[in-house]
């Protein structure tokens, strides 16, 4: 049996947590392709790039180098060769792949390599713009969401989980509503739910409860 399985949401849903958890279940490949955006989001701050500068922008990701691999069943993402999959994840980033990720040149660069890793093999996919334009004949489209308030509370146990200091609840829910933002109104490939997506909509949920509704819907 293939499958191919889309889900979509707003930051902090949840979305990672429930593809990686399908994976697993039903042994297939995962591609979080929020890192590779990550990863775009760090060439810019390491190259110094103004996110303003389209024109450079569009020349940089002519031929950026990034890649994924999968150890011991686990995404890295690689960026000019060298692992960014820790470096990827803090707050600088995160606004800056928000940033890059409305530009129209960045999305194409990586849709077409999101759709050379997953090949014509089983896969679930998640990101913005999975269900409506990487993957639009996919089996299965899931859009999972939750209020803003939920997923920053999420995010903010998560980070003091982490270890992280001077984690500010406030500054985590502006954060989110503005990548929110960037993500609905860009004008190519925005976010938003396929018309065929099922809705999940999570605030009142556990992982588990979400786990088992994507499955009841796949009949798996
Ligand atoms: O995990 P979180 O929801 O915070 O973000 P992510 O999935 O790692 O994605 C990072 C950024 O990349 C998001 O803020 C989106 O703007 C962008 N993104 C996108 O535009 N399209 C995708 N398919 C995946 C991510």
């Amino acid at each position: 049996m293939k499958y191919t399985i889309a889900i979509d949401g707003p930051a902090g849903a949840g979305k990672s947590t429930i593809a990686k958890l399908l994976a697993k279940k039903l042994d297939i490949l995962y591609l979080d392709t929020g890192a590779m955006y990550r990863a775009v989001g760090l060439k810019t701050i390491q190259e110094k790039i103004d996110i303003q500068d389209i024109v450079k922008i569009d020349a940089i990701i002519e031929d950026i180098n990034i890649k994924v691999r999968y150890i011991d069943g686990k995404q890295h993402t690689f960026l000019d060769d060298v692992d960014v999959s820790q470096k990827i994840r803090t707050s600088e980033v995160s606004l800056a792949a928000s940033n890059v990720a409305v530009i129209k040149s960045v999305r194409l660069k990586m849709v077409e390599l999101q759709r050379s890793i997953a090949g014509d093999q089983s896969v679930v996919m998640d990101g913005r713009d999975i269900g409506t334009y990487v993957l639009p004949n996919a089996q299965f489209k899931f859009f999972i969401t939750a209020t803003a308030e939920e997923r920053a509370k999420r995010r903010f146990l998560e980070m003091k989980e982490n270890g992280e200091k001077n984690v500010d609840y406030d500054i985590i829910l502006e954060d989110i509503k503005y990548r929110d933002k960037n993500d609905s109104n860009r004008s190519f490939a925005p976010l938003r739910k396929a018309e065929d997506a099922i809705l999940v909509d999570t605030t009142e949920l556990s992982v588990d409860e979400v786990l088992q509704k994507v499955l009841a819907n796949m009949n798996a």
